[in-house]
């Protein structure tokens, strides 16, 4: 007879005061929905489109399955789909023809995203339009500033940054959420788009945007993989975790409205610190290797796609984001209603 069969029999001393049993409020679906404190709500998700030049355009991310790249007209077809699924804000990416070590195509008032913004605000004037701004994906070197000598500049970017802000709220824009990572962006983003009238304009900081590998999937859809070198001089080293109160901290100084932690799943415990030193709202970004590695085992069968999802999302939140952009969005909203 082994010991364990020997205390089951005999139950022994050392017994627990069982006049507090957990299991009381987990008896039935109605008690455990009663206690539930987290809740996955669409109004909090906001959904990634990727927008190229063109038309007749919709081209799958073989990386992320059920992710294409999408002319402005197909795109259009993809918003009315969002829009009846109950979702309520989009963030948009653009792939613009030609790339320039100037990044025009983040500024020009006929820059793909701004003439995406134009046509959904058009035709969906409640849509959230959230612009991603940012220079990688049109510059012809794919870093996220100007580069000399091969290094990443900090104050002209951001003055580039100012002029991409402007242009995309011009263009209807309803946030504006840079996601580069230079300093002082925040506060010249904000002084930009006060002087030029757009005073009512958020601004969702990506504020601890981390140098991550999860973002490879991504760099394929939006065709932004740095041409030289990476990102770690100016992303976040991902060993840190109060630097990232610092830029937190920094962004609100500086006049963010939401502040972003970026990416979500390896960094919940971020979240939640940044939960205990702001007010402010906090957006989580559920990046796009994290997309793809959910897509990719559920494919193969070994989880279970709408529940691992749900889990992800509700840990994001229960983590303490109040918004979080995630490709999933679409999904959620079908399972949801
Ligand atoms: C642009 C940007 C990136 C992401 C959002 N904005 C890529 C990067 O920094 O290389 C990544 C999003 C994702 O992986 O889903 N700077």
């Amino acid at each position: 007879m082994s010991s364990t069969q020997t205390s089951l029999t005999n139950p022994g001393t050392h017994r627990a005061d069982l006049s507090v049993r957990m299991r009381r409020l987990r008896s039935s679906p109605a008690l455990r929905e009663m206690v539930r404190e987290t809740h996955i709500r669409l109004e909090k998700l906001i959904y990634p489109l990727f927008i190229v030049e063109g038309s007749g355009i919709r081209k799958p991310i073989s990386s992320m399955p059920g992710i294409h790249q999408q002319s402005v007209d197909q795109m259009l077809k993809e918003v009315e789909k969002i829009a009846e699924n109950g979702l309520r804000s989009v963030i948009l990416f653009g792939i613009p023809e030609k790339k320039d070590p100037e990044a025009t195509g983040a500024w020009r008032s006929d820059g793909i995203v701004q003439k995406a913004t134009i046509e959904i605000k058009k035709r969906f004037p409640e849509l959230l339009v959230v612009a991603d701004t940012c220079l990688c994906e049109y510059m012809s070197h794919g870093h996220c500033g100007i580069v000399e000598d091969g290094r990443i500049l900090n104050d002209p970017s951001v003055d580039i940054l100012a002029r991409a802000a402007i242009s995309q709220a011009e263009a209807g824009a309803d946030i504006i959420a840079p996601s580069d990572m230079m300093d002082g962006r925040v506060a010249a983003i904000r002084h930009a788009l006060d002087s030029a009238g757009f005073t009512d304009i958020p601004v969702m900081a990506y504020s601890a945007k981390y140098a991550s590998g999860f973002y490879g999937p991504f760099r394929e859809a939006a065709e932004s993989t740095p041409q030289f070198g990476d990102r770690s001089s100016y992303q976040m080293d991902p060993p840190n975790a109060r630097e990232a109160l610092r830029e937190i901290e920094m962004d609100i100084e500086e006049g963010a409205d939401i502040v972003m932690v970026k990416p979500a799943l390896a960094y919940l415990d971020i979240i939640a610190r940044a939960r205990v030193i702001t007010n402010l709202p906090i957006a989580a970004y559920n990046v796009s290797g994290e997309y793809s590695m959910v897509k990719a085992a559920a494919a193969n069968g070994w989880i279970d796609e709408r529940r691992v999802v749900l889990e992800c999302l509700t840990g994001i939140f229960r983590a303490g984001a109040d918004i979080v952009i995630t490709y999933h969005a679409l999904d959620v909203a079908a399972w949801l209603r």
